[in-house]
């Protein structure tokens, strides 16, 4: 008798995949079999639970992130593709004046303002982040036992973009809660609470920057926050709400995502200690090793674009006002790109990743997040002989957009 009934479960459906990766705990823990999945049945899928589609493939991804057919769409219909409802007025009407969230002119004259302040020459320069990491490190080895995520992952980035924009040391740790609050209300399925509490963030925030602005009207400093001040273009400026959404958003993006770059950067090395011998072996392959965690363990899992005219993607065609959803995580685990995708290897070469995306909006802190990385694993290399968990491994943060 061969006709029994089969103990395996029916194939989950692409949209099946596409729920489970975004809403539940395990599928945002380990989101990469689902998207290897979804990537063999559909890789470019036409939910049927709303005008949106799903993309799991790199070049697919990389082309829409370029496409000029494609940009930011209404804050809501992208929130509704992800499961979300509406955001709160002040979150609102923030988010709306930063660069992030809107398309040409705005952008490109949004962008070209804040590029004039954010120059590499304001940019901490390697020595003094290398002389806080040399602090932040002697401090751990002192320690012995350390929550690394918060002596290493949150302290390190905090103090970098506390120096840039001219947050006073006593001030950051507040930011902490405040932008992971923040930045829950971008999670698929936010619940009211979570969003209650993102909108108070949020406020609180906007009173603070509004705050640092006027002191630094009255008192210009050398910090970025007076050189947005001061930028100009010809007769235009930003105006005073584009500012505030400005240094909310360079402080938020400043730490919240580099904390996790370094929090799955360990992790990686940890979960395969050849890796981290052979970094140790070789500190020459920081760099590599630095790419290869921004791939592996994409800080950013989920972009969205919406589409300004019909496009066609592998004979699909997306129609106007579409939502289409890029799968970072997904792209730079596609074997088409990258040889034994699931293999962690610091010696990866070539290696583009997209985690900071692609397009206008390519992350403007791109350099400055990989010197962060690139110095404190330099640093632990070189200082530990051994790093071993105290308990059973991380504590999953369950969110997937900024994933940690
Ligand atoms: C590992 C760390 C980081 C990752 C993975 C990351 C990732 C990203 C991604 C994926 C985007 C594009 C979002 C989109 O297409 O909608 C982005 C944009 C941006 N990031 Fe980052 N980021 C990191 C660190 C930073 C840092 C350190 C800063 C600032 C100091 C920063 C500032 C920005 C800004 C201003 C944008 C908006 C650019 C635009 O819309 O034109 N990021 N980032």
């Amino acid at each position: 008798m061969t006709d029994t009934l089969s103990a395996e479960p029916p194939p989950m459906s692409p949209d099946g995949l596409v729920t489970e990766t975004l809403l539940t705990p395990e599928g945002r823990a380990d989101p990469y079999p689902r998207y290897r999945l979804l990537r063999d049945a559909a890789p470019v899928h036409h939910s049927e639970l709303g005008p949106v589609w799903f993309l799991t493939r790199w070049s697919d991804c990389n082309n829409v992130l370029r496409d000029p057919r494609l940009g930011k769409g209404s804050l809501d219909a992208d929130r509704a593709a992800l499961f979300s409802p509406g955001l709160p007025p002040r979150q609102r009407s923030v988010m709306g004046n930063s660069m992030l969230f809107v398309n040409p002119p705005d952008h490109t004259r949004l962008r070209g303002l804040v590029s004039r302040g954010f120059t590499p020459a304001r940019s901490p320069a390697s020595r003094p982040t290398s002389a806080m990491a040399d602090v932040i490190v002697e401090r751990m080895a002192e320690a012995g036992e350390v929550d690394v995520m918060d002596a290493l992952a949150f302290r390190l980035p905090v103090q970098v973009i506390g120096e840039l924009v001219g947050v006073p040391p006593s001030d950051r740790d507040q930011f902490r809660v405040l932008v992971r609050n923040a930045a829950a209300a971008l999670e698929p399925g936010v619940t009211d609470t979570q969003l209650d509490a993102a909108e108070h963030a949020m406020a609180v925030m906007d009173d603070y920057f509004r705050g640092l602005i006027a002191r630094r009207r009255r008192d210009l400093d050398h910090d970025l926050t007076s050189a947005l001040i001061a930028a100009r273009d010809g007769d235009d400026r930003l105006t005073e709400d584009e500012m505030v959404a400005t240094l909310i958003l360079l402080f938020s993006a400043g730490f919240e995502t580099t904390t996790n770059l370094i929090g799955n950067g360990l992790l990686c090395l940890l979960r395969n200690p050849d890796q981290f011998d052979r970094l140790r072996a070789d500190p020459a392959l920081v760099d590599s090793a630095v790419e290869e965690m921004l791939r592996f363990e994409s800080p950013v899992q989920v972009d969205a674009r919406t589409a300004f005219e019909p496009v066609e993607i592998d004979g699909h065609t997306i129609t106007t006002g579409e939502t289409v959803v890029t799968f970072l995580g997904a792209a730079n685990r596609d074997p088409a790109v990258f040889p034994d995708p699931d293999r962690f290897d610091v010696t990866r070469h070539p290696n583009h990743p997209l985690s900071f995306a692609a397009g206008i909006h390519y992350c403007l802190g791109a350099n400055l997040a990989r010197l962060e990385g690139r110095v404190v694993f330099d640093r632990l290399t070189r200082r530990f002989a051994d790093i071993a968990w105290l308990d059973n491994g991380p504590d999953w943060r369950g969110t997937l957009i900024l994933a940690a």
